[in-house]
């Protein structure tokens, strides 16, 4: 790969990596640059964390945590079944928690897994699920026990593998001739427009452009049928590529002219935008260090990946966000990754006494402020712009 570093986020811990207080003295650091790759117009991570550290048994992100997240994917998989014969057998890369799993029949529905905790608890509820990482002699071995597939699915999965030439050529090894690869990943062109660079981080190896993807799936004998713009994860896309192609949806033309248009296939793009990005990090550090000097608390709600990039590339530990709030049981009493901030629950720590709440799970904005219509601060955010809500 011929890849041109375009933006340096400094030196960053593994992001979803919560620790106890023990764990704090001794954590791995990487430094986080990303490059552009002048063949396939990849944005992609100059170097890559080995997936063992980031995906194992601890992993604590937990995808049915809110509800936006299981809406959509009870929606996605209705969507699906529209376009499969009855009963299909269906393979979900990265299922995480079950969050899309738990909308098909178990009987005809296999799961892969490395994060041992969740394929723990999937096999439990009954679909098969193999804990290890998504590759050829995996995509053989299923292949041995399944036969192939009609459906192979993925949800914010694909941008974390390193290879994705191994990667695509095992899903081509699977999917029966007639069968569907639906992919949802983080789209480049939200992540240009909205300025959110905390998109990158270890376990987003690449953030996806329909370009770049065409050029690589192509190498795989699968082409890109159909593109669907997504409002999750702060804009994604829904990817649908075949080995088959006879229909393609103008999506697919739409998407890659528009990616056009906003320069996804030139360099110069991203030196803008890592521009941009600098100029995020001085706004908001000015507000946070305002806040501090008149005496507000500051808190962040949600200990997100994102916010684990945010928080070490602008250097904002405990002495200008006092903790942050998580629902997740996991990340609670814990320390937030590399800065090392306090997080506990919203029962505990979202109360009257915060001036100021950062919108770590800026993505789930809405469902946020529906819930908490309540709070008598304000929301401060970076995405877009530097700005109270
Ligand atoms: P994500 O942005 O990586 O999907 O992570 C979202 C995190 O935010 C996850 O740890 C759950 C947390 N969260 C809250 O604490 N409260 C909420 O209301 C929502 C929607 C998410």
């Amino acid at each position: 790969m011929d890849k041109v570093k375009f933006l340096d986020l400094g030196m960053q811990p593994i992001a979803n990596r919560f620790l106890t207080s023990s764990q704090i003295d001794n954590e791995f650091l990487y430094n986080l640059s990303v490059g552009f790759d002048q063949e396939s117009c990849l944005v992609t991570n100059m170097d890559y964390v080995k997936p063992a550290l980031m995906f194992n048994r601890d992993y604590a992100y937990r995808g049915s945590m809110s509800k936006t997240m299981r809406d959509h994917f009870l929606a996605t998989s209705n969507i699906l079944k529209k376009h499969l014969q009855y009963n299909p057998k269906v393979l979900e890369i990265g299922s995480n928690d079950g969050v899309f799993l738990k909308n098909w029949n178990p009987f005809h529905t296999f799961a892969v897994e490395p994060c041992g905790n969740f394929a723990n608890e999937t096999n439990s509820m009954g679909y098969k699920t193999y804990c290890k990482f998504w590759d050829k002699e995996l995509s053989e071995e299923i292949l041995q026990d399944t036969g192939p597939l009609d459906l192979v699915f993925a949800a914010n999965c694909i941008c974390h593998m390193p290879d994705l030439d191994s990667a695509f050529s095992a899903v081509a090894n699977i999917l029966n001739k007639d069968g569907l690869f639906v992919f949802e990943d983080p789209s480049l062109a939200s992540m240009v427009n909205i300025n959110s660079y905390d998109q990158i981080y270890d376990e987003h190896a690449h953030v996806f452009s329909v370009t770049a993807l065409q050029n690589i799936l192509n190498r795989h004998n699968l082409s890109i049928v159909k593109v669907d713009n997504l409002d999750v994860h702060g804009g994604s896309n829904r990817i649908w590529a075949t080995l088959n192609t006879t229909n393609i949806d103008n999506s697919v033309n739409d998407s890659i002219e528009f990616e056009k248009i906003i320069g996804l296939h030139r360099y110069s793009t991203f030196v803008e935008f890592a521009n941009r990005v600098h100029n995020s990090k001085e706004s908001l550090l000015r507000i946070l260090r305002n806040c501090k000097t008149y005496n507000k608390k500051v808190i962040s709600y949600g200990a997100t990946s994102k916010s684990t990039t945010v928080f070490n590339y602008c250097g904002i530990g405990p002495d200008l966000i006092e903790y942050i709030t998580d629902t997740t049981p996991e990340k609670q009493n814990k320390y937030s990754p590399g800065m090392h901030i306090p997080i506990v629950s919203p029962e505990e720590g979202f109360d009257e006494s915060v001036d100021f709440a950062f919108l770590g799970a800026w993505n789930f904005a809405k469902e946020i402020k529906n819930k908490e219509q309540n709070f008598g601060g304000k929301f401060i955010t970076h995405v877009p712009t530097v700005r109270f809500i």
